[in-house]
Formats: structure tokens, C-alpha cells, sequence
């Protein structure tokens, strides 16, 4: 049982999973990720979701062993996604006694994901519906998209506790010695980035509530300066960028893309802004992803490639294009050695995204960098800055 103190009368029964090479089939964890779950111990006992079913067996003695002899009288079900409701089926195998709270599209996702799964009580909640558990009560809140269209988070009112699904969630477990705000971030535009008007929607709905703590499905329980983390999530929702600096992003087949790159970089800190510099062929492209969003400036720096822009560069537009990727200047710098195309084809991208400023220059490089090019790079240095 992993030590987490959540109240004397909920239990965190949650795993830790170190194991896992990708989450969700496509995003590093070097410190795992955790698949929380809770109980809430009253006259009646609710089990606030269960975990992947990697850690199933684990998972169930962390509920045994909280209950103490007692059955589970309702199994409340926020998220149908496998990393929340993977071990389900064996739950409901082990107790099917159990009534489960979810809402209508909860029991269909749960029967495609499932094939058979015994029969069981079905307690249907629409938006504000509460339930009783004795001196608790949860008020269940619907928030569609934050990340699947089944997704509610539940309010417990005695406690004002918010059991809130994804949201507020981190790669890494628990116990790791993670940033939250680098870690949630890279989390929330990779995972849940594409829907900030539903989060805008949920962080509204919860703007009503009396929140002492948040318990969400991944990461630490927060506790102590709530607003820091509804903060960070009101401005990542409303895609407005965190920091100031220019992100250079570049994809380069035989490093002369790169030494433009970082010369446009070293030219950019000249002028006292700053400039990350990364390399999208070596990178963890969900980090890239995460610095994309987080500063107010990017420069698209590719090579050429059969008639259009090196791959790397475009696995990245066509991430940042899918998460809804707006609202940021943009400069461009191409390379191609007989008839450049990059730039043309990140155009076209950038073209499909919402209020982006293309700055002026749009810098070809010939092959390499020569003496040539630079006032190319300071002029767009300048546009950049200015
Ligand atoms: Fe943590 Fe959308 O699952």
C-alpha cells in the first residue's frame, strides 16, 4: 500500500506503475506514472475508480485490505479509459454485489471495452445528481472531453474533496522528484491539450465548489495552494503561452540545419531574449510538444526532403496540429540543397492553425550555413524580438 494520506475517512488505494515503457503507447515515463484510486469509508463505502489492469492483482489487495472485511457498496467509475477502469472486469467478478455509478456513456464504453461482464447494479447520474454515503456526499459533475466524452469528475461535500479525473494529473509517481508544473504540463498538452474550451468549461463549474483537495487520477494528491495548480490549468486551456522565450525546434539530416538552428539561438540570446534549442530527430517529441505551448515564440527549422520538409519536422506539425497548436509567432527557417521545399510544407500547416504570425524573413539555407546567411538570421533574429 503505497503511503499516501489523503483523510482519515478516504484512503488512496492507488499503483505506482514503474514498468511501463510508454504510456498510452507513445509518452516516456521515466518515473512511471501512477493509476489512482480511492475509497471512501462510511455507512457505505464507495471505491472512486480502479487502476490499469498491469496492476490488478495489487490494485485489489490495496481494496481488500482498506476495506477491512467490508464489501464495496458502489464503485464510481470517472473515466472509462483502460489506465482507470482496465481492472473493471475483475472488479465487478470479485464483487458483483457492487452498484456502479457512472453516467450514460459510462455502461456503453464499459460494455465495448468489456465482453462479458456478469450482471450488475447500474446507478445512472446526470449532471448535479448526488448520492449519499452516510456523512459524505458526492455531487457528480460532468466534463466531457477532459479527456473522453464520458469523463465527470465527483465533488465529496463534507470533505470538499474534488476527484477529478485526468485533470490536474502528472506523469511520474507520486513519490518521484518531479516538477509538477514541467511534468502536468507536458501531461496536459499531450493528453488532454486539444480540448481547453471543455477544461474552461469544467474549471467554471468548479469555480462553485469548495475545494480544500484535489484527487486526481495520476500524480500527487494536492493539498496546499490550490490556486497554483487551477492557475496553471485556467492559462494552459486558454492556449495563451506561459513563458516568453523563442523555442527553436529543428530537423536536420546532416547537421548543417542544426548550425543554423543554433546560431538563429545564440543571435536570438544576443538580444537578450531567450532560446531553447531541440533537436526533434533526438527529442522526446512530447517534450517538444509541451515547449511548443509553453513559449510565446517558435521557429520551424527544417531541412528539405522528397519535395517536402524533413520527417521529424513534420511528425511534430502534424502533433502540434492534432492538439490544436495556435496563437504564437512563428519563424521559419529551410534548408535544401537543389529546390527547398521545407518552408512551403510547413506553411501549408501553419496555414491550417489558428492566429499564427508568420515573421518575416523566411530564411532558406543552401546546404550549409555560410557568412552569407547570417543577415538573413539577424534580420529574423530582429523580427523575432522586436
Ligand atoms: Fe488517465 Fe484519460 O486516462
Amino acid at each position: 500500500m503505497k503511503d499516501i494520506f489523503v483523510t482519515d475517512s478516504v484512503k488512496y488505494i492507488g499503483t505506482y506503475d514503474r514498468s511501463i515503457d510508454l504510456f498510452e503507447g507513445q509518452y516516456p515515463v521515466p518515473n512511471g506514472i501512477s493509476y489512482n484510486s480511492y475509497v471512501i469509508i462510511d455507512e457505505k463505502t464507495a471505491v472512486m475508480d480502479t487502476a490499469d489492469k498491469r496492476c490488478s492483482d495489487e490494485w485489489l489487495a490495496n481494496l481488500e485490505s482498506v476495506l477491512s472485511g467490508r464489501k464495496p457498496d458502489y464503485m464510481v467509475v470517472n473515466h472509462v479509459e483502460p489506465d482507470h477502469a482496465g481492472s473493471f472486469g475483475l472488479f465487478i467478478e470479485k464483487y458483483p454485489d457492487t452498484a456502479v455509478v457512472g453516467n450514460a456513456k459510462t455502461f456503453t464504453m464499459l460494455e465495448n471495452f468489456f465482453e462479458k461482464l456478469p450482471e450488475f447494479k447500474r446507478v445512472v447520474v446526470k449532471e448535479g445528481d448526488t448520492l449519499s454515503l452516510g456523512n459524505h456526499t458526492l455531487k457528480f459533475i460532468t466534463a466531457p472531453m477532459v479527456h473522453w466524452p464520458e469523463v465527470m469528475v465527483t465533488y465529496e461535500e463534507s470533505e470538499g474533496i474534488l476527484f477529478s479525473a485526468d485533470g490536474f494529473g502528472r506523469f511520474g509517481a507520486p513519490d518521484s522528484d518531479e516538477d509538477w508544473d514541467c511534468e502536468a504540463r507536458r501531461y496536459y498538452f499531450n493528453i488532454v491539450g486539444k480540448y481547453g474550451m471543455q477544461v474552461q468549461s469544467l474549471l467554471r463549474k468548479a469555480s462553485a465548489l469548495d475545494i480544500k483537495i484535489i484527487c486526481p487520477l495520476h500524480g500527487p494528491v494536492l493539498k496546499e495552494e490550490l490556486s497554483h495548480y487551477t492557475g496553471k490549468y485556467a492559462l494552459w486551456s486558454s492556449y495563451a503561452p506561459e513563458d516568453k522565450g523563442v523555442f527553436i525546434a529543428y530537423a536536420s539530416i546532416h547537421g548543417n540545419t542544426a548550425k543554423a538552428a543554433e546560431k538563429l539561438a545564440e543571435l536570438i540570446r544576443a538580444r537578450g531574449e531567450k532560446a531553447v534549442v531541440t533537436d526533434l530527430a533526438r527529442c522526446d517529441m512530447s517534450e517538444a510538444v509541451e515547449d511548443a505551448f509553453r513559449y510565446d515564440r517558435i521557429v520551424f527549422c527544417a531541412s528539405s526532403y522528397d519535395g517536402g520538409v524533413f520527417l521529424p519536422m513534420e511528425n511534430f506539425l502534424v502533433k502540434l496540429s492534432s492538439k490544436t497548436f495556435r496563437s504564437r509567432t512563428a519563424g521559419i527557417v529551410e534548408n535544401g540543397s537543389w529546390g527547398p521545399t521545407a518552408a512551403r510544407t510547413i506553411k501549408e500547416y501553419l496555414g491550417n492553425m489558428k492566429d499564427i504570425t508568420v515573421a518575416e524573413p523566411t530564411v532558406t539555407i543552401r546546404s550549409a550555413l555560410k557568412e552569407t546567411d547570417i543577415p538573413a538570421l539577424e534580420a529574423l533574429a530582429d523580427a523575432l524580438c522586436s
